[in-house]
């Protein structure tokens, strides 16, 4: 029998998906890509192609809309989901808390509804370390730890999305992996592809990046009175494509339970003033920034034990956060240079 290598990515032209694109296809699979660009661009699908010398299959459309889904799920054999569409910008969702539970948990629902009607088990879900509800991580995170009360609605969707995948495989033939993501950062080693946020990035190493190519004026750094050795929040910065690998591994996972749980990180915390000082190490190029005040939703500091994903996925961070540095400043100077946005 031939396994049928068709998979459905939700949210594909996105930083995470569009880089999972590029390690499924040269992995033999046939990823069947979804995105609304909401938050994202077509212009993602060409640079995929680029590095992949491979033409995707792509639907334009929104995940809330049923029709439009169940259209996907009628035309193609899947035999698995992953499911990283979603909106992620925390201090975004305090201010839109609407906005945040509409999007992310109908798109769920919805997408759920469909692989129960066509039968498609696996789903791989992004998720985030922010379902531990903790402030300040003296220890790393551990899978085995209970989830806690996030510090945001984004969070709050991600634990919900979990909790409703738990709950359905308990009595169904879902299979859900979640994998809780640290912080990916990076871009494709090729500089060909990488993130291309819209408007002013959320997101700390692009908001760098695009003040030294002189986009921003300066960068502001959140805090400086946190209960870190400097001050500024640590977190665990990851390169975009190990994330990217874990879920491909991740596909081929045997289960011993109804679902499945694994943090994605290095294990190490970094600060953002750390971040700033190795990126000018690295690019030899000064960061103009200044202190602001604290950011709402952001929490003290935040890294994870990894010897899980380690143990059952054989997966562990390959690259260093000065890859991924260099690497999103290759994207960078690429970008600008091609125009693309
Ligand atoms: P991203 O915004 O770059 O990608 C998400 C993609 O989903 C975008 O292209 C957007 O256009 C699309 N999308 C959103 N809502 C949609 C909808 N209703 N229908 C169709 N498409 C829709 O984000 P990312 O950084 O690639 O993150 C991917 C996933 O990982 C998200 O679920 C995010 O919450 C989660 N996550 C990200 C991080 C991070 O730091 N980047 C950390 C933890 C978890
Ligand atoms: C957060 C979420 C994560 C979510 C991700 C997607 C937590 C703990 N993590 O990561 O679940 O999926 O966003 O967006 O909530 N910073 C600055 N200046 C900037 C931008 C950021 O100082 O202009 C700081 C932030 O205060 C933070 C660090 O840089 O301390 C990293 O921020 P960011 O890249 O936005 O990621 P998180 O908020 O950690």
């Amino acid at each position: 029998m031939i396994e049928n290598k068709e998979i459905l990515v939700t949210g594909g032209t996105g930083f995470i998906g569009s880089h999972t694109i590029v390690e499924l296809v040269e992995l033999g699979y046939t990823p069947i890509v979804l995105d609304n660009y909401s938050n994202s661009s077509s212009s993602i699908i060409r640079q995929i192609s680029l590095i992949t010398g491979k033409k995707c299959i792509f639907y334009q459309g929104d995940m809330r809309d049923k029709v439009f889904l169940k259209s996907i799920f009628t035309k193609h054999q899947l035999s698995g989901v992953i499911h990283f569409a979603a909106f992620k910008a925390v201090a975004e969702s305090v201010e839109k808390p609407l906005h945040y539970y509409d999007n992310n948990l109908v798109a769920l629902i919805n997408l759920l509804g469909c692989m129960e009607e066509f039968r498609v088990n696996k789903i791989v879900f992004s998720s985030s370390c922010t379902v531990y509800g903790v402030e300040n991580s003296l220890e790393p995170l551990t899978e085995q730890m209970s989830v806690g009360k996030p510090n945001s609605p984004y969070g709050w969707t991600k634990w919900m999305g979990e909790q409703m995948l738990a709950d359905i495989a308990g009595k169904s033939d879902l299979r859900p992996i979640f994998l809780r993501y640290f912080n990916p950062i990076g871009a494709h080693p090729s500089g060909k592809l990488g993130e291309l946020p819209l408007g002013p990035p959320n997101n700390v190493l692009p908001y760098i990046t695009q003040t030294v190519a002189g986009l921003r004026k300066e960068l502001t750094i959140f805090g400086k009175d946190y209960d870190t050795p400097d001050g500024t929040c640590v977190r665990d910065y990851i390169h975009v494509t190990d994330v990217a690998k874990a879920h491909v591994r991740a596909l081929s996972h045997s289960f011993n339970s109804n679902f499945d749980v694994f943090n994605l990180g290095t294990g190490k915390g970094t600060s953002v003033l750390e971040l700033v000082r190795l990126f000018e190490k690295i690019t030899g190029k000064p960061v103009n920034y200044q202190f602001g005040p604290r950011r709402p939703g952001d929490v003290d500091a935040l890294f994870a034990d990894v010897s899980k994903a380690k143990k059952f996925l054989n997966w562990n961070a390959e690259r260093t956060i000065e890859d991924a540095i260099l690497d999103a400043w290759k994207w960078e100077q690429y970008r600008l240079e091609n125009e693309i946005s």
